[in-house]
């Protein structure tokens, strides 16, 4: 089982997780992690399983990973999928999830989930960090990776498929 983990990611977070989910895969399995900002023209054809994340800035995905999503459709149904955001709005990431990812995509999917997110302050850009600061109440990083999830994530994904 030949897997891909295909990520874009503003501040680093969602990387990070795509590293965390490569981790727990490749003790069963060759993993390869890619950032959808450094291969723009990646194609999901060589994998069996295909992990995509990306994550939500003022209710949106990466138009990127919508993009990747819409372009390679019908070859991704054809494969065993997992989709993740990060984020932090804690009540609207099922509505943010929903809207990420096209509706076929989701409703194949192996499973599907909200990881968590961070805000790392001293990566923003002024834009970025007051909107943060204002939302956060604070100028101080926060990190909100959810583990667990993360851990559930990889097992729902490896349900089924033997080493
Ligand atoms: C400018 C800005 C806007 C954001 N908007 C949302 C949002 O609409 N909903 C949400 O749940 N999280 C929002 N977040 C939190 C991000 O999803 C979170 O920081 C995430 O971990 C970013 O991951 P990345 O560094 O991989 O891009 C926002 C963060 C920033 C800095």
């Amino acid at each position: 089982m030949k897997i891909a983990v295909i990520y874009m990611s503003r501040h680093g977070t969602t990387g990070k997780v795509a590293n965390l989910i490569a981790e727990k895969l490749e003790r069963e399995h060759p993993v390869d992690v890619m950032n959808l900002a450094r291969f723009p023209a990646l194609s999901p054809e060589p994998y069996d399983m295909v992990i995509i994340g990306g994550s939500i800035h003022l209710g949106q995905i990466q138009e990127e990973v919508r993009a990747f999503c819409e372009r390679n459709l019908e070859l991704l149904l054809q494969k065993e999928v997992g989709l993740y955001i990060c984020c932090l709005l804690r009540e609207r990431q099922e509505v943010q999830l929903r809207d990420a990812f096209p509706v076929k995509l989701l409703a194949h999917s192996k499973t599907h989930a909200c990881l968590g997110g961070e805000f790392l302050m001293e990566r923003m850009d002024h834009e970025d960090w007051v909107v943060a600061r204002v939302a956060a109440k604070s100028d101080r990083s926060v990190s909100k990776i959810d583990f667990q999830a993360i851990d559930k994530f990889c097992e729902s994904l490896l349900k089924g498929i033997h080493a």
